[in-house]
């Protein structure tokens, strides 16, 4: 059964989707069996996957008018279930009882078929994130060290602990990782101790490693290529890659 991981802050451009497909196509690259699921009306993940969003998408499988299987698309990097735009009227149309368990019940079909499941999810706390969320055995939070992501993090935790109590028992939070990060200016660094303050207060690990900022990301996800083809030396490649061993020596299994 494969292990569900989601991406998640509420505050926009601190690195989910890069997170989602640098790890995604990392653990691909690993060997394992990997699906990413795009929960962004954004599609941001879909295009960096190049992924078709005009087609069948998560929306469909949310709506029930999809088998799950029918949405995931073999994408030349990993396999990916896209979202386009529509995915933005879920919140409106959406009102019955169990509405934040659609994302859960369409992936339970597929958990068979996968070691990874990343799910993307927006910048926002509304029903995608908490599907998302009900959905995970995990979360990654990706971060800036700035300080209105300090300020963002104990509502993100709220969420988590909403879900934890009424939808999804066993979600747990894989941790907090700073991203686009200059461990170098002092700045940085006093917004990475406070962090770890209130990331301790909130019993929210704080990962060791961080991933520092390269041109060639933005690059291969403009070209809807493999970062680890295209750059596979650059800082961030090689960080990410330290990401997902610090996780699988706090205990991160596949087929968990
Ligand atoms: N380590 C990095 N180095 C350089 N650029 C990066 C890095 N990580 C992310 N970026 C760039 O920063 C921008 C925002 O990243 P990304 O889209 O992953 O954030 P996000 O949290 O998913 O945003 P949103 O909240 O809008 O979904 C993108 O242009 C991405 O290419
Ligand atoms: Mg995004």
């Amino acid at each position: 059964m494969a292990v569900t991981i989601a991406l998640s802050n509420q505050k926009g451009g601190v690195g989910k989707t890069t997170s989602a497909y640098v790890i995604a196509t990392a653990l691909k690259e690993m060997g394992y069996r990997v699906l990413a699921v795009d929960m962004d009306p954004q599609g941001n993940l879909s295009f960096s996957l190049g992924a078709d969003t005009e087609s069948a998408t998560i929306y469909d499988v949310l709506k029930g008018e999809l088998k799950p299987r029918y949405a995931v698309q073999k994408s030349t990097l990993v396999d990916v279930i896209p979202s386009n735009i529509l995915l933005s009227s879920i919140e409106l149309e959406f009102t019955g009882v169990r509405r934040e368990f659609l994302l859960k019940e369409a992936l339970d079909s597929l958990k068979g078929l996968y070691d990874y499941i990343l799910i993307d999810s927006p910048p926002a706390l509304g029903i995608l994130t908490v599907n998302a969320f009900t959905a995970a055995d995990y979360v990654l939070v990706p971060m800036l060290s700035d300080i209105f992501s300090l300020q963002g993090i104990t509502q993100l935790e709220e969420t988590i602990r909403r879900v934890r109590n009424y939808c999804n028992p066993d979600i747990q939070i894989l941790g907090v990782f700073l991203t686009k990060h200059n461990p170098r200016t002092r700045f940085s660094k006093e917004v990475e101790g406070t962090l770890r303050m209130v990331a301790e207060d909130l019993q929210m690990p704080v990962l060791e490693t961080f991933i520092r900022e390269s041109v060639a990301l933005r690059e291969a996800q403009s070209l809807q290529c493999s970062v680890l083809e295209y750059a596979p030396d650059c800082n961030a490649v090689r960080d990410y890659g330290s990401l997902i061993q610090e996780l699988m020596q706090r205990g991160l299994k596949a087929n968990g």
